[in-house]
């Protein structure tokens, strides 16, 4: 017994000495130690003895036992240090490498527009309504003076949800949620998502607008001039042609399109401008007492102007970009050069 347990003492604590890793170790402990260990055993086996043997024995097993557990600790410290040494030798960090730099998007240029047209619309006191795109038929045709049935709703190709719900076709109804809202007088400048059945070089079924209106007492339709010359000789340039045509829109009376010259060849025609020398920037008027009417402003005491416009195709004219679905694309190639 005693040379049975000598020799496990001394293959034991070989073992130990020997293993080459954490993982070796442990298999060490295992075999010595584990459930079906080899010393295990022979603790098993002390009670087969007799009794005046087992103190000699048991003291023997004891001694094994604590030499092996204070070399497993004093090697599984080395073993330990070493693996977190290779590890922090194989994981080292250069730290001379550059930084890796954040990725910083920028506004969308339809956004850039936007929020330079509400600035310059701000500056004159106008503030910001907004409305929802899905929008009731009262809003977007009835209010408007565009009737059920009338031929004036084929201007613009709609996008119906139900018979009385659409996808908003302008930003126009936002013209009769303020109002019914607000008495006037009010100054507001509408950005917003518009939609209609529209796809080509220069329609995107998806499209953003911008409406203005004014409502107080005694505004003529000089006072739309006025304004929207500024606006334009603001955002396009001092020298900027500007003109005025006869128009109609629903409601509007009477109304205007306005065309600014040409920015590509300055007037002298072109094939942007088709070779008139003139641009179709907005729509415009005075507004009609028929939309009066459905909100219940007094067009006896009250009169206003109305103005819309698509805001890709002033970011087409501002930056000289050719195809109006660039904007919705989200190539980057296109987008990083604004
Ligand atoms: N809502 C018109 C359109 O989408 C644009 C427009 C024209 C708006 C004249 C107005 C206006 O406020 O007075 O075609």
């Amino acid at each position: 017994m005693k040379e049975r347990l000598e020799k496990l003492q001394h293959d034991a604590l070989a073992a130990l000495r020997d293993a080459a890793d954490e993982k070796a170790l442990q298999d060490a402990r295992v075999r010595f130690l584990g459930k079906k260990g080899e010393l295990t055993e022979v603790m098993k086996g002390m009670r087969d003895l007799a009794p005046e043997d087992r103190p000699v024995v048991g003291g023997l097993v004891n001694t094994v036992k604590e030499q092996f557990e204070a070399l497993f600790t004093e090697r599984h410290e080395i073993l330990h240090q070493q693996a977190i040494n290779q590890r922090l030798e194989q994981e080292r960090v250069d730290v001379t490498l550059p930084g890796r730099k954040g990725f910083a998007g920028h506004k969308h240029p339809v956004t850039l527009v936007t929020e330079e047209i509400v600035a310059l619309f701000s500056r004159l006191g106008f503030v910001v309504e907004e409305g929802p795109e899905i929008e009731q038929d009262f809003y977007n045709f009835e209010a408007l003076n565009i009737p059920k049935d009338h031929p004036a709703r084929d201007m613009q190709d709609t996008f119906y949800i139900s018979d009385d719900l659409v996808l908003r076709t302008h930003t126009s109804p936002v013209q009769i949620r303020t109002m019914l809202r607000h008495q006037p007088p009010v100054r507001v400048i509408a950005p917003g998502t518009v939609y209609r059945r529209d796809s080509d070089l220069t329609h995107s079924p998806m499209f953003h607008q911008i409406e203005g209106f004014l409502v107080d007492k005694n505004i003529t339709f000089g006072d739309l001039k006025g304004i929207l010359t500024h606006f334009l000789k603001e955002y396009f340039g001092e020298d900027l042609g500007v003109r005025f045509r006869p128009s109609f829109f629903p409601f509007t009376e009477p109304s205007a399109e306005v065309d600014i010259a040409c920015v590509i060849c300055s007037g002298k025609g072109c094939r942007v401008c088709k070779g008139t020398g003139w641009l179709e920037i907005l729509g415009s008027g005075m507004i009609d007492p028929e939309v009066f009417r459905a909100v219940d402003y007094d067009s006896t005491a009250y009169s206003g102007f109305a103005f819309g416009m698509g805001l890709e195709r002033i970011a087409m004219l501002k930056y000289g970009v050719n195809d109006l679905r660039l904007f919705f694309e989200n190539d980057l190639r296109f987008l990083r050069q604004f």
